[in-house]
């Protein structure tokens, strides 16, 4: 087989750029380690903020995230029982998130690569990238029993944190940065009603919890856990306790009940690695940075660097310029650590920390009051939460 791009994984950043690729008449082939049913039920992120709604829509892919996403133009944040709006849309200059589940973006996608008849081979086994540094690299795999050879002019690296294209990276070609929180979360999806319209990040005593949704029948929720939790030891019931506990407010608001449909324990970790290229490499998404899920950045980060690498990429075969190319991974970069710095920051303000001292529990409530008392507190957190435009 022969193509222009080669791409490893199909999730939202594997996916997306396919499609924008094509779009631009720049042939791909995208090779998946699972099956098409895992990628589309796979119970992932939730918030889309507005320079991903925008590129879904440039794409062409943006039509059901707008008839069933909900848009929001408010968070809110919980603490000493009180619910405190931040109004996203008022302090981000008319920017907004829309709540729409990343396994909702991953059909769309798929759906409209089946339609562009390009290849998309799922269950590929024994994948494995070479010669990436040579002008004329090559992705090799098992599929349908049969080994496939793809020669390729570029590989991209979209197959998450524990894929393999970050591996085959000379180890002293790329610097890793960093950091393993000590707890995690554990997240519901519930068949129940949203008790409000929007999200809630809720600091109490016994840690941190979010009220989420996945439409008006479904509630999201999460509660932070120790990092290595038995989910076996949390019942239903407990989960709904320890819920109202944390979510409890004085003026009676209370999230509804509903069976629990699917739960899952997500550690946290902020990781980076730089740079995000190695000779015809390019790595994006998760691939090359995690995020605690905090400030809901991850898979619009995923997003960002795909449409960086669409561009860089129509941007050599149309004009042969490779200006973009080669400032892929700066470019990248900087939206990465400011992502990285509002993950690590919004989770360090929620959180409940071991080492937590009296102390440093007053500090954080300062903060938050802060946050949610100044306009220019509030802004920090409604700027980032919506995602800085694009540069482009
Ligand atoms: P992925 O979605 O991980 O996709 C990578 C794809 O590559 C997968 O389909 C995988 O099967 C495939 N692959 C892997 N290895 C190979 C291989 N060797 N060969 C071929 N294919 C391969 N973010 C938020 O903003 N909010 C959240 O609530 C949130 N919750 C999360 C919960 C969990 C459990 C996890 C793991 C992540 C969560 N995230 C969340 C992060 C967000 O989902 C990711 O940032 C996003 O999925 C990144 O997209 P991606 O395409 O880069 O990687
Ligand atoms: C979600 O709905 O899954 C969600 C929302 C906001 C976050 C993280 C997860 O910060």
């Amino acid at each position: 087989m022969r193509t222009q791009v080669a791409i490893i994984g199909a999730g939202p950043a594997g996916l997306l750029l396919g499609h924008l690729l094509h779009r631009a008449g720049i042939d791909n082939v995208i090779v998946e380690r699972h099956d098409r049913r895992y990628a589309e039920e796979r119970i992932r992120a939730g918030v889309l903020e507005q320079g991903t709604i925008d590129t879904l829509d440039e794409a062409g892919v943006g039509e059901r995230m707008h008839r069933e996403g909900l848009p929001h133009e408010g968070i809110e944040l919980l603490f000493d029982r009180k619910r405190h709006r931040i109004d996203l849309t008022a302090l981000s200059g008319g920017r907004a998130i829309v709540v729409y589940g990343q396994h909702e973006v991953v059909k769309d996608l798929i759906a409209a690569r089946v339609e562009t008849g390009r290849p998309l081979l799922f269950e590929a086994s024994d994948v494995a990238v070479h010669d990436l540094d040579s002008d004329h690299p090559s992705v090799t795999c098992v599929h349908d029993g049969a080994a496939v050879k793809i020669e390729c002019d570029y590989v991209a690296g979209c197959d998450g944190f524990h894929g393999i294209c970050r591996p085959a990276m000379p180890a002293g070609a790329l610097k890793v940065f960093d950091r393993i929180y000590p707890f995690a979360w554990l997240g519901i999806l519930a068949e129940a009603r949203p008790s409000s319209h929007e999200l809630v990040y809720a600091n109490h005593e016994n840690g941190f919890a979010l009220f989420s949704m996945r439409s008006e029948k479904i509630t999201r929720l999460y509660l932070q856990c120790e990092p290595e939790e038995d989910i076996n030891e949390w019942s239903d019931d407990r989960i709904w306790s320890e819920l109202h506990t944390r979510l409890e407010t004085d003026d009676g608001w209370k999230v509804n009940e509903g069976p629990i449909m699917q739960k899952g324990v997500t550690p946290m970790r902020s990781f980076v690695c730089e740079p995000m290229q190695y000779g015809r490499l390019f790595l994006a998404g998760d691939s090359a940075h995690i995020v605690p899920p905090t400030g809901a950045k991850g898979m619009n980060l995923a997003v960002a660097d795909v449409r960086m690498l669409s561009k860089a990429l129509i941007a050599h075969y149309a004009s042969n310029d490779d200006t973009r190319l080669a400032a892929y991974s700066d470019t990248c970069l900087k939206r990465v650590w400011r992502a990285e710095h509002y993950s690590w920051w919004m989770t360090s303000m929620l959180h409940r920390f071991p080492e937590s001292t009296p102390f440093m529990d007053r500090v954080q409530r300062s903060e938050l009051a802060y946050v949610t008392s100044s306009e220019a507190g509030g802004r920090v957190v409604a700027e980032n939460y919506v995602g800085l435009p694009f540069a482009d």
